[in-house]
């Protein structure tokens, strides 16, 4: 039942991503270059060229669509943070919105996670991303970080470092997305945002759950986007050591 239902939407969201080179341009319009360029590429599905400097074949799937990327550019664009964080890198379309913005902004620094950037993705998101990543004051605007996500939370959260806004989209199951987000709620600043990806699986669908009905320091911002749930913290974690509210489990 599960492939099913990833079946028919990987259908529909090929179908839905299977536009003219002319509407992707159209869409991409708002970007400068290069981000528009690279993009352009990536979401024609021309092969990319990975660290070892070969052209390889994209898998066709693994993406953001067009219109969940621009929702997290003008998102960057109009809250301009001054730090933004992503787990879950792959061939790094999301990651060249996040640039894109911060260029703009000239403000920002993106940090990306990903443990299999340079084995599985072929390092053809770092890449991209180092073709463009802008220097402000010097320093570049983009790390990566190849380790897991939850193992690099311990140490961000020891350093005592803060980000404005964490997009969560690494692995996607049930508990790896709930760790990721209870450690990266940690993370965020008061006033920022948590952005969890792939609302069409059951597993984020019921840690939206989660989030809803047990997490009264963050509150739901409601898009046009439905594939995302948008959540802006506006406290501190104050819950009782045993409170617990029962939330629905999406199948
Ligand atoms: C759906 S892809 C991300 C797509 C990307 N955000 C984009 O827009 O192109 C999921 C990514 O999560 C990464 N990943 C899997 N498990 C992870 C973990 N435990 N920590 C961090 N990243 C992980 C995978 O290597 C993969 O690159």
């Amino acid at each position: 039942m599960k492939n099913l239902i990833r079946k028919i939407s990987r259908v529909l969201g090929i179908k839905a991503e299977k536009k003219s080179i002319d509407s992707i341009h159209e869409s991409l319009v708002k970007l400068d270059t290069p981000f528009r360029n690279l993009l352009l590429s990536l979401y024609q599905e021309a092969p990319q060229k990975g660290l070892d400097n070969q052209l390889h074949q994209l898998d066709g799937e693994t993406k953001i669509s067009i219109e969940q990327g621009l929702w997290l550019y003008e998102f960057c664009i109009s809250k301009k943070p001054a730090s933004t964080l992503e787990i879950g890198m792959a061939y790094g379309y999301s990651t060249l919105f996040f640039l894109a913005a911060a260029a703009k902004n000239h403000k920002g620094q993106h940090t990306a996670i990903d443990p299999f950037q340079k084995t599985h993705w072929k390092g053809i998101g770092l890449s991209l991303a180092m073709e463009c990543t802008p220097k402000m004051e010097g320093k570049a605007i983009f790390q990566l970080i190849e380790d897991y996500s939850d193992r690099t939370a311990s140490d961000i959260i020891r350093r005592g470092h803060k980000f404005d806004i964490v997009f969560i989209d690494g692995n996607h199951r049930f508990d790896d997305v709930l760790v990721d987000f209870y450690l990266y709620a940690q993370v965020c600043t008061v006033g920022g945002w948590i952005i969890l990806d792939d609302m069409w699986m059951p597993s984020i669908k019921t840690v939206v759950n989660f989030i809803r009905s047990n997490r009264k320091d963050f509150i739901e911002l409601p898009t046009n986007i439905s594939n995302i749930a948008v959540f802006r913290k506006v406290g501190d974690d104050t819950r009782k050591w045993d409170e617990f509210s029962a939330f629905p489990v999406a199948k």
